[in-house]
Formats: structure tokens, sequence, C-alpha cells
């Protein structure tokens, strides 16, 4: 059987809807997961969806998908531009991992501006809303079918 593709969301992921909706948008992680798990479907493909307000959990996740899982989409929100130990363990994974973000990252704060994890991710999607996750996998569909 395939592995999943894991998607990990980082800290504040969770008030997505409420969360600065002017930035992030009205709908929820809950509204993005079951898009992309209708998409998923129609690519043949399974994902495992996961959010934590824990840089531990995240880590834990990244080591876990190095034997579990076909692939990653991450959004380490908050901690994209701090941990050092996220990059890490991306780092530390062979399989492909995609950053991603509803945001367009370059285009704010300048602390925003710096990715700890674009130079070991396979490449990262940022701007198109809830679209940054299926064009993340669509591009892991068309790599490791
Ligand atoms: C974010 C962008 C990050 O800078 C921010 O800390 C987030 C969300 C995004 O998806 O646009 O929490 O990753």
């Amino acid at each position: 059987m395939t592995k999943p593709i894991f998607v990990l969301n980082g800290p504040n992921m969770n008030l997505l809807g409420k969360r600065e909706p002017e930035i992030y948008g009205s709908g929820t992680l809950g509204d993005i997961q079951a898009s992309l798990e209708s998409l998923a479907q129609e690519l043949g493909l399974a994902i495992d969806f996961r959010q934590s307000n824990h840089e531990g959990d995240l880590l834990d996740w990244l080591h876990e998908a190095r034997e579990e899982a076909s692939a990653v989409i991450v959004n380490a929100a908050a901690y994209t531009h701090s941990s050092i130990a996220t990059r890490d363990a991306v780092a530390a994974i062979e399989i492909p991992v995609v950053e991603v973000h509803l945001s367009n990252v370059h285009a704010r704060e300048e602390f925003r501006q710096h990715s700890y994890l674009a130079p070991v991710a396979l490449g990262a999607i940022s701007g198109f809303g809830p679209q940054s996750y299926m064009l993340a996998l669509r591009a892991l569909h068309a790599i490791i079918a």
C-alpha cells in the first residue's frame, strides 16, 4: 500500500477563519483539510492531515514521516522563520518536502521573508491561500506518481 502524504500545520493554524481574516481569509483549517482530502481522492493519494501548536510535535511528526510517509507538505507557520530544529528535521528526511504558506510571506514583514526551511525543502509555495496546499499536492502527485 502506498504511504500517505503527511500534511503538517504549525502554531496558530487552528485559529484559521478567526485569525487575521484580512490576511488568511475566512476559511478554516478544517475547510482546507476537506478540500485537500477530496483532491487527494481524485488523484488516488492518501493524506494524513495534522496541526499542533507545539514545536516538538512537528519534529516528532517529521521524524515519523521518514518511515511512514511518501512526502510531506508543511506549513510550519511562525516556526518557518524561527526554528532551526524544524529545518534540521526537514534536512534529515529523504522524501520530498514542500513548504507552503497561505499568505505571500515575501510581501510581508521583513522577519517573514526569511525561511529556515526553504533551503532544505524541495520547493516552496506561498501566497495562494488554500490553493497553496492544492498546488503542493498536485506537484507531489506529478513527482511521486
Ligand atoms: C503563514 C505565514 C507565517 O509567517 C505566519 O507566521 C503564519 C502563517 C501562512 O500560511 O501564510 O502563521 O505560514
